[in-house]
C-alpha cells in the first residue's frame, strides 16, 4: 500500500523524507512526491515511476527546509500519474495533504465541493480530502482544528497527514484504520506508515490508535481523540531490525499479508456498498447492459483461476447465469467458443501475466465485453479491458498469492450482488449478503486468532508424504486453493479434488501417514463429507475438518477440527476457510525450514508463456 514519511526538526527536511520514501519502497508504488515548506509557500516535487524520478527533482531543492511530508503512492483512484501523485493541495493552496487508504464517500463531496465552486486537478479521492479540509481551514480555525472537522466528513479508511503555510513547523495526522507511527527525536520528530522509515532516526516509536489525531511540532506531540480531548502519549521502545520491520515484525511477508486480509476485506468494500446495503458499482457500468449477456468466461491462471472457480459457483447458483471457468493458457489455444452476447471476466492480482493477456487480446480481437479484477492499478490487463474492478488489496510481495485471493473472490461476490441488483432478482438477498460481506472482516480475525492452533497441527502433520484437500461445494474449491498454498511453499505433494470423486481413483493413494483436510463449511451437504472422512480414515489416513462453530456432525468423526465462526452464507463461510489452509501450509512450510516468500522455481509475476 501507499506509504508515508514527514519529519521537522534541524536536518534538511527533503532529504529526510526522501530517505524515508526510499525505505518504503519495498512495499511497491508507482509514483512519490515531497511537499515542503520553503519561504512562508508549500512547495510539492512529485513525479509518477521510481523514486529515482522524484530524487531529480530532490536535486534542485531549497536548501535550509526543517518541515516536509512525503508519499509513495499505489494507485486506487485514477491511474499512476505526476498529477495524481501525492501530495495535494487545498482549493488555496493554504495547506498540503497525502493520503494512504480510501475515502468511500469522495464522490459525493467532490459533487458538493464542485458546486461551491472548487476545481479540481486530479482524480484522486486524496484531493478531494484536501479540499474538505482546506475548506473549513478557510473558515479561520486552526489547523487541528479543520482537520477535526474536515475528517467528520470524510467516510472510509485513512491515514492523513496535513501541513500548514500558516502554522509553520507542525503537521497534523490523523488514523482510521490505515497505520500510521510517530517516532521522536531529541530535537526532532517524525512520522511514518510504517515502522522501517523510522528506525535510522529513532527507535521511540508511537503507535497511533485509531480515531487519534497527532500535533507534532520540532519539539512537542500532542494526542487528541475526535472531539478534542487530551490523550496520554504511550511511547514503545523498537529493537528489530530493519527487515523484521519491514515486513511488520513478522518473519515473512506472506505471514503479513494472511493477517491482513480483515484490513482487505474492508478495503475490497470501500465505496462500494451504501448505508442500505446496495452495491455502489454504477460508475464502473452504467453503459455495461447486464440484461444483453447470457453467459460468462472468467479466465485466469492459478490462484486467480481458483478465485474465478468460486465466481463460477456463484454465478450459477445465485444468478443462474452460464458460466465457465477457464486457465488462460487453454482459453488462448483452445479456440472457445463466444457468444457474442458473452461476458469474458479476466482475474489477474499482477495484471501483467502472458498467457491471460493473451486471452484478452484474443477476446477483443473478436469483439467479446471484458471486465478485469485486477489488484495492480495501471496493469496491463487493467489498461486493456473495457472495464476494470480494483481487488484494492494492496501491494502482494509473497509469491504465495493469499489476500489478493480473498479480494479476488470478494470483488466476485460483489460483481455478483450488483447484477443481481440491476437484474431485480427477487431470489438473490442483495441486502443480507452485502451485511454479511461488511461483517467478514471481524470474522477473520476470529479466524486468525485461531493461528496457535495451527501451529500445533502444523508441528503433528509437517512429516505426512501426502495431503488430500477435499470440500463439496464452494469447500471444493476453496480445497483447490489450500493445496496450491501447500505445494508451492512446503514442497509437500497434494492431490485435490471434489470430495465425491475421491472414489473414483485419488482413493487408490491412501495409506497409513496420509493427510486429509476437509472444507466443511457447507452445511446441507455434511452427512456426505462424514463418509468420505470415514473412507480416509479407514485407509489409515487422518482427517483435518475445517468447519463451522454451529456444526455438530464433522467434529465427532474428523481426527482434528478447526472451526471458523458461521454467517448464514455457506459461500462465505467457505471463503473463510482458506485462512487456516494458508496459516497451515505457512507454518508446515516455516517448520520445514523452506523458503517462504520466494519459493523455488516460481515467480510473482509470469510475464512469459
Ligand atoms: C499462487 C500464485 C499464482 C498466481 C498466478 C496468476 O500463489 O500466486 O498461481 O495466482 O500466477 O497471477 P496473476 O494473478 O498475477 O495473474
Amino acid at each position: 500500500m501507499c506509504g508515508i514519511a514527514g519529519y521537522i526538526g534541524a536536518r534538511n527536511a527533503i532529504d529526510v523524507v526522501y530517505d524515508q520514501l526510499k525505505r518504503l519502497e519495498y512495499r511497491g508504488y508507482d509514483s512519490a512526491g515531497i511537499a515542503y515548506l520553503d519561504g512562508g509557500e508549500i512547495g510539492i516535487m512529485k513525479r509518477a515511476g521510481k523514486l529515482t524520478e522524484l530524487g531529480k527533482l530532490v536535486g534542485g531543492r531549497p536548501d535550509g527546509v526543517t518541515m516536509a511530508i512525503g508519499h509513495s503512492r499505489w494507485a486506487t483512484h485514477g491511474g499512476p500519474t505526476d498529477t495524481n501523485a501525492h501530495p495535494h493541495y487545498d482549493r488555496f493552496e493554504q495547506i498540503a495533504i497525502i493520503h494512504n487508504g480510501i475515502i468511500e464517500n469522495y464522490l459525493e463531496l467532490k459533487m458538493d465541493l464542485a458546486r461551491a465552486g472548487h476545481e479540481f486537478r486530479s482524480e484522486t479521492d486524496t484531493e478531494v480530502a484536501a479540499h474538505v479540509i482546506g475548506a473549513e481551514y478557510a473558515k479561520g480555525v486552526s489547523l487541528e482544528e479543520a482537520v477535526r472537522h474536515g475528517v467528520r466528513q470524510l467516510r472510509g479508511a485513512y491515514a492523513l497527514v496535513v501541513m500548514s503555510k500558516r502554522e509553520p513547523g507542525k503537521v497534523v495526522a490523523v488514523r482510521n484504520a490505515s497505520p500510521l507511527v510517530l517516532g521522536l527525536g531529541a530535537g526532532e520528530n517524525m512520522l511514518a506508515s510504517d515502522i522501517p522509515a523510522l528506525l535510522p532516526y529513532t527507535r521511540e516509536i508511537v503507535v497511533l490508535e485509531e480515531d487519534t489525531i497527532a500535533i507534532m511540532t520540532a519539539e512537542t506531540l500532542r494526542l487528541t481523540d475526535g472531539d478534542g480531548r487530551e490523550l496520554p502519549v504511550k511511547v514503545e521502545h523498537i529493537d528489530w531490525d530493519v527487515a523484521a520491520a519491514e515486513k511488520g515484525g513478522y518473519e515473512h511477508f506472506m505471514r503479513k499479508e494472511i493477517h491482513e486480509q480483515p484490513q482487505v476485506m474492508r478495503q475490497v468494500l470501500a465505496g462500494r456498498i451504501d448505508e442500505d446495503f446496495g452495491i455502489r458499482l454504477e460508475r464502473m457500468f452504467s453503459d455495461f447492459v447486464w440484461h444483453e449477456i447470457d453467459r460468462v468466461n472468467i479466465i485466469a491462471c492459478g490462484t486467480a483461476y481458483h478465485a474465478g472457480l468460486m465466481g463460477k459457483h456463484l454465478f450459477e447458483s445465485a444468478l443462474r447465469l452460464p458460466t465457465d471457468c477457464y486457465y488462460s493458457s487453454e482459453f488462448r489455444y483452445g479456440d472457445p467458443v463466444l457468444s457474442p452476447r458473452s461476458l469474458a471476466i479476466f482475474i489477474s492480482q499482477s495484471g501483467e501475466t502472458a498467457d491471460s493477456l493473451a486471452a484478452l487480446r484474443l477476446c477483443k480481437e473478436k469483439r467479446i465485453r471484458t471486465l478485469g479484477i485486477v489488484n495492480v492499478v495501471g496493469s496491463s490487463i487493467a489498461r486493456e479491458c473495457d472495464r476494470t474492478l480494483y481487488t484494492q488489496a494492496g501491494p502482494e510481495i509473497s509469491v504465495a498469492s493469499t489476500k489478493a485471493y480473498t479480494a479476488q473472490v470478494m470483488t466476485l461476490t460483489l460483481l455478483a450482488l450488483y447484477i443481481a441488483q440491476v437484474k431485480e432478482m427477487p431470489g438473490v438477498r442483495v441486502q443480507a449478503i452485502a451485511k454479511e460481506m461488511q461483517g467478514l472482516s471481524e470474522r477473520a480475525k476470529a479466524v486468525l486468532e485461531l493461528e496457535p492452533e495451527i501451529v500445533k497441527l502444523a508441528e503433528q502433520v509437517r512429516g505426512a508424504p501426502l495431503f488430500f484437500f477435499m470440500g463439496r461445494g464452494a469447500d471444493a474449491y476453496v480445497a483447490l486453493e489450500g493445496a496450491l498454498k501447500l505445494k508451492e511453499i512446503a514442497y509437500i505433494p497434494t492431490v485435490e479434488c471434489p470430495a465425491g470423486e475421491m472414489k473414483h481413483g485419488p482413493l487408490a493413494l491412501v495409506h497409513e501417514g496420509v493427510m486429509a483436510v476437509f472444507g466443511a463449511s457447507e452445511s446441507s451437504v455434511r452427512d456426505k463429507i462424514v463418509s468420505n472422512m470415514r473412507e480416509i480414515q479407514a485407509r489409515g489416513g487422518t482427517v483435518l475438518a475445517i468447519t463451522t462453530e454451529d456444526d455438530g456432525i464433522v467434529d465427532r468423526v474428523a481426527n482434528v477440527t478447526v472451526k471458523i465462526p458461521n454467517g448464514d452464507f455457506d459461500y462465505l463461510d467457505a471463503l473463510l476457510s482458506i485462512i487456516p489452509m494458508q496459516m497451515l501450509a505457512y507454518h508446515v512450510a516455516r517448520l520445514n525450514g523452506c523458503e517462504i516468500d520466494m519459493p523455488r522455481n516460481l515467480a510473482k509475476s509470469v510475464t512469459v508463456e
